[in-house]
């Protein structure tokens, strides 16, 4: 298994090491423009290898796309960060020309490969590179509702008093901080609602506290998180390497699904060694469907930017 990171930055090198210590892969190579970045991020993970027990080769190139070669997935995470205050659909400007660019390099030296979108905005990005490559839409992959899961996990446990292994929900929609859609009526403790256990004050307040959770990092980071989502993609990784046929809500290109079409959004999907095996189609409340509605309006009103 070759996995390729671009963009040796926060989120890249984060995935990065993340993917290493879970030792599933032979080699992952890191590529970033910045001269010598990638090489030094490299080495720096390399020198963690003894300690971490871990075997796979961590190789780094300053944009030699011939080291990306025959990759089985390729994550791209090369672009730029929000700052506090900022939203993620303000990066389009920069980030489309390096999404595009990028992802069409990547195909040039791995045809085969599954592409794992995480530079924001995401949604957009993600169907930005099924225009650029036009790719099967089952090899395309936006990163983002994985994160948000956990980030509304998080605020479940705390709000239950639980441990985080005790809770179980998921997060679908636009990867912003007003699409997104925590779907606090599905959530779990141990098979039980959440509802049982707390009242619909308090389960509003995990809603808006997971839908600002990156923003939250931001103010306080002053760069956008890493951890989370280093750790996020590399969970998406792993199921598609070790072909494991995991659930994950992931930004895929919608044809007809959920009743929406040429957009790609966040909805649950089974993740196996062919990318994308399955769209899961749950049953959704008619509050739950005009929320989803409007996410996807504002993600279209995102990609419309793509043409100006
Ligand atoms: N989808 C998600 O859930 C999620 C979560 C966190 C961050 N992000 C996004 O991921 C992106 C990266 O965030 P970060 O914190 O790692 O930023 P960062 O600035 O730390 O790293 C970005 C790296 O990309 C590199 N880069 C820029 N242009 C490039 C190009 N053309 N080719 C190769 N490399 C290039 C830069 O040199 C830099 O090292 C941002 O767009 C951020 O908004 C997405």
């Amino acid at each position: 298994m070759k996995i390729t990171v671009v963009g040796a930055g926060a989120v890249g090198a984060s995935c990065a090491e993340y993917i290493a210590m879970k030792n599933f892969a032979a080699e992952v190579v890191i590529l970033d423009i910045k001269e010598g970045y990638a090489e030094g991020k490299a080495m720096d993970l390399m020198q963690t290898a003894s300690l971490n027990s871990f075997d796979t080769k961590i190789v780094g190139t300053t944009n030699d796309y011939s080291k990306t070669a025959n990759s089985n997935i390729c994550v791209i995470t090369s672009g730029v960060p929000r700052k506090p205050g900022m939203t993620r659909e303000e990066l389009i400007g920069i980030n489309a020309g390096i999404v595009k660019n990028v992802s069409e390099n990547l195909i040039k030296y791995s045809p085969d490969t599954i592409l794992i979108v995480v530079s924001n905005p995401m949604d957009t990005m993600a169907y930005l590179a099924h225009k650029a490559t036009n790719l099967p839409k089952n090899r395309i992959i936006g990163m983002g509702g994985a994160l948000d899961s956990a980030r509304f996990k998080y605020r479940l446990a705390e709000a239950l008093g639980a441990p985080i292994s005790d809770v179980d929900g998921m997060v679908i929609g636009g990867h912003s901080d007003t699409g997104m859609i925590p779907l606090t009526r599905l959530a779990t403790r141990n098979s039980v609602l959440v509802s049982k256990f707390i009242d619909n004050e308090r389960l509003k307040q995990v809603k808006e506290d997971t839908k600002v959770g990156g923003a939250t990092l931001t103010k306080l980071l002053g760069t956008s998180a890493w951890y989370a989502p280093g750790a996020a993609v590399s969970s998406l990784v792993q199921a598609i390497a070790c072909d494991q046929k995991k659930m994950f809500p992931c930004s895929v290109l919608l044809e007809g699904e959920y009743g929406l079409n040429d957009i790609s959004i966040g909805v649950p999907v089974i993740l196996g060694k062919k990318g994308i095996e399955k769209i899961v189609e749950i049953e959704l409340t008619d509050d739950e469907k005009a929320q989803l509605k409007e996410s996807a309006a504002a993600v279209r009103k995102t990609n419309g930017l793509l043409d100006a």
